[in-house]
């Protein structure tokens, strides 16, 4: 979490190699990141990680079920496993009756469950989340957060999310507040979601109050 500017798509950009940090090292499972060649780079985020980007990125010229399943026709999976796949994930995100509908069609909301199923879809190591749920409302929200939480529980997948939301937040173990690019301050949830949402409302009217 952080005020606007304060770098946080940066710094998901430089953890996914979009970007190339101009000091320091990303190490993920134990590789620095940092030092891989461009086709390595291309096939790490291919096959490890998933970004759901603040702008969502989907792709004008395809439908939403072949934008979603992009990660694994690039992977050469079957026609048989990709539905396979699919169909659960778009029910679970109420967006298997839009398959066949193109970006320009869809609400803001519905881009955003499109731009999260996509990240997902090939169960990756890492998840980066920019604003997952900016668009939603509170019950898909709801429904993001917790499809996360499985991902995470069920596939040990590590999830670093950008977000303003404090309900999204506690859904989280640790909240990290950044400022002009520098770590500021962290919170650690003790478990149950209802204190650490209220801790993270304190944390932030406190941040808040201080000059910029
Ligand atoms: N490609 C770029 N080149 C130079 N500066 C950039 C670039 N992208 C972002 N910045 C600057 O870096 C700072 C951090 O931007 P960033 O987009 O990471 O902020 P953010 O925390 O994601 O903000 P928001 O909440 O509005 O999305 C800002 O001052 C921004 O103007
Ligand atoms: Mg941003």
């Amino acid at each position: 979490m952080g005020p606007s500017g304060s770098g946080k798509t940066t710094l998901l950009n430089i953890l996914s190699g979009i970007d190339r940090a101009t000091s320091g090292e990303v190490i993920i499972d134990g590789q620095d990141i940092t030092k891989l060649s461009n086709d390595q780079m291309a096939l790490f985020r291919r096959e490890r990680l998933g970004y759901v980007f603040q702008d969502f990125n989907l792709l004008d010229s395809l439908t939403l079920q072949e934008n979603i399943s992009l990660p694994l026709i690039l992977d050469r999976r079957s026609p048989e496993e990709i539905e396979h796949r699919l169909g659960p994930l778009m029910a679970l995100l109420s967006i298997a009756e839009l398959k066949d509908k193109y970006p320009y069609h869809l609400s803001g909301g519905q881009k955003q469950r499109a731009a999260a199923a996509r990240a997902v879809v090939n169960d990756p190591a890492v998840i980066l989340a920019d604003e997952p749920t900016g668009n939603l409302d509170s019950r898909s929200a709801h429904q993001l957060m917790e499809m996360l939480t499985s991902l995470n529980e069920r596939l040990g997948s590590t999830i670093l999310m950008v977000t303003h939301d404090p309900f999204a937040a506690s859904f989280c173990r640790r909240v990290i507040f950044i400022r002009d690019g520098q770590l500021e301050f962290e919170i650690r949830t003790a478990g149950e979601r209802k204190p650490f949402f209220d801790k993270i409302l304190e944390a932030q009217s406190v941040l808040g109050g201080k000059p910029l």
